[in-house]
């Protein structure tokens, strides 16, 4: 492999650090690294002297925060994408992003392979080498953590012996991951699921119990089933997630506690801090109640549980997500109009909604003066809709055995 090159998907910590010249030594490749802004507390210009100082040839930064609002983050929100009925996928959604742009950086770099950092035991390196597998099949795809063995004291000891830059700070019990779409924290205590997580293991929220004594209204208007405004004011996907995550989270909402599935086969407890997903997924959520019909909210469910388990399993570059996204689309014309939410102590409840293209017609739902639904009609409906119903049962008076004797009544 000698004069090879890799792309390496560089977060700057210690695993990817390790990395480079682990790449140099065992593959003999010359290592380009790229680092993807998906929202996370990042100095990209840091990272890239790091990356050099660590021994890469070329070091690629990219801000790609909107990319990600608008192409990964979007769909999944039309699609009110939560894992296992409560997980937004902010991790899982990362991750075709940032394979897109290895593979992009690979074409141009010439380069043979593409590397990330995970480990055998998660879901990540599914998603890394399944999406780059989805958009360039000829390339490889090497995963250093799989194959190294080593402790965090060996990869210290490696890197101290290959010049690299070691954190001086004591690691944190937790491992973490963040994007715009949501903070997850695993280890420590939390691998102990009988266990409360402790206060410290969030940053994103406040704890309910000493979130704000009032509660605050938020008003989001969407348009085709995405947000457009915030309060009023004409606001971009990424700015509406970037204030909804301090705002919401600042009432103690978004802390999700999560033991999940994972596609490896393992079980596993994570902890999730998703303001903005949680919140725009209701409002969303709510505002399809009011303007699609009931097969259609039915039907979009099924799909909608699909979709998330997709995205989970790393299979965003795919047939499938293509066909679900057509039909998910397709339903998403109407989904215009604004979404009051309360958040409170922990809690986001939508308290209003309101379109011009409701199915909510006040004159058929009113118990009171104005009411224009025929009442009589309903006597024909019943009977046809109740047909075989009756039909069954009245076969059955004839050829089942006589009814057990009923409770004895007192006159
Ligand atoms: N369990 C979550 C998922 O699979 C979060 C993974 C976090 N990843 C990480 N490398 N810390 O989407």
């Amino acid at each position: 492999m000698a004069g090879s090159k890799v792309v390496l998907a560089y977060s700057g910590g210690l695993d990817t650090s390790v990395a480079i010249p682990w790449l140099k030594e065992k593959k003999a490749a010359e290592v380009i690294s790229l680092t993807v802004d998906v929202g996370q507390p990042v100095d990209l210009e840091q990272i890239r002297q790091k990356a050099l100082a660590s021994g890469a040839a070329k070091a690629y930064v990219l801000d790609a925060r909107q990319e990600f609002a608008e192409e990964f983050i979007a769909p999944a929100l039309r699609a009110n994408a939560l894992y296992e009925g409560v997980y937004p996928l902010s991790t899982a959604l990362a991750r075709p992003l940032i394979a897109r742009h290895l593979v992009r950086v690979a074409h141009r770099e010439g380069a043979q392979s593409v590397a990330h950092g995970c480990t055998g035991k998660g879901n990540d390196q599914v998603r890394f080498d399944l999406s780059t597998t989805g958009l360039a099949p000829d390339l490889q795809v090497l995963a250093p953590a799989r194959e190294w063995g080593m402790t965090r004291e060996d990869e210290i000891a490696y890197a101290e012996a290959h010049g690299i830059p070691v954190p001086a700070t004591r690691a944190s019990p937790y491992s973490t991951d963040e994007n715009l779409w949501g903070r997850s924290v695993e280890c420590g205590i939390l691998e102990d699921p009988s266990v409360e997580p402790p206060e410290e293991a969030y940053e994103w929220t406040t704890a309910p119990d000493a979130a704000p004594a009032e509660p605050e209204y938020v008003k989001l208007e969407f348009e085709a089933g995405l947000p457009v405004g915030l309060n009023g004011q004409p606001r971009s996907l990424l700015d509406v997630i970037l204030e909804l995550n301090r705002t919401a989270g600042a009432h103690g909402v978004g802390r999700i506690d999560h033991l999940e599935s994972r596609v490896v086969g393992i079980k596993s407890r994570e902890v999730y801090e998703c303001p903005a997903a949680l919140v725009l997924i209701a409002a969303h959520q709510a505002l399809e109640a009011l303007v699609l019909p009931r097969d259609v909210l039915d039907f979009k469910r099924s799909v909608e549980q699909r979709y998330g388990q997709l995205i989970y399993d790393g299979l965003w570059f795919s047939p499938l997500r293509t066909a679900l996204d057509a039909f998910i689309l397709a339903t998403q014309e109407r989904v215009s109009g604004e979404v009051a939410v309360k958040l409170f102590k922990g809690s986001a409840r939508v308290t209003g909604r309101r379109s011009p293209n409701a199915l909510y017609q006040n004159d058929l739902a009113t118990y009171s003066a104005g009411d224009r639904y025929r009442h009589q009609m309903a006597e024909g409906f019943i009977y046809v809709w109740g047909l075989p119903a009756r039909t069954w049962a009245a076969v059955g008076a004839r050829t089942a055995p006589r009814l057990a004797p009923s409770a004895k009544y007192r006159p």
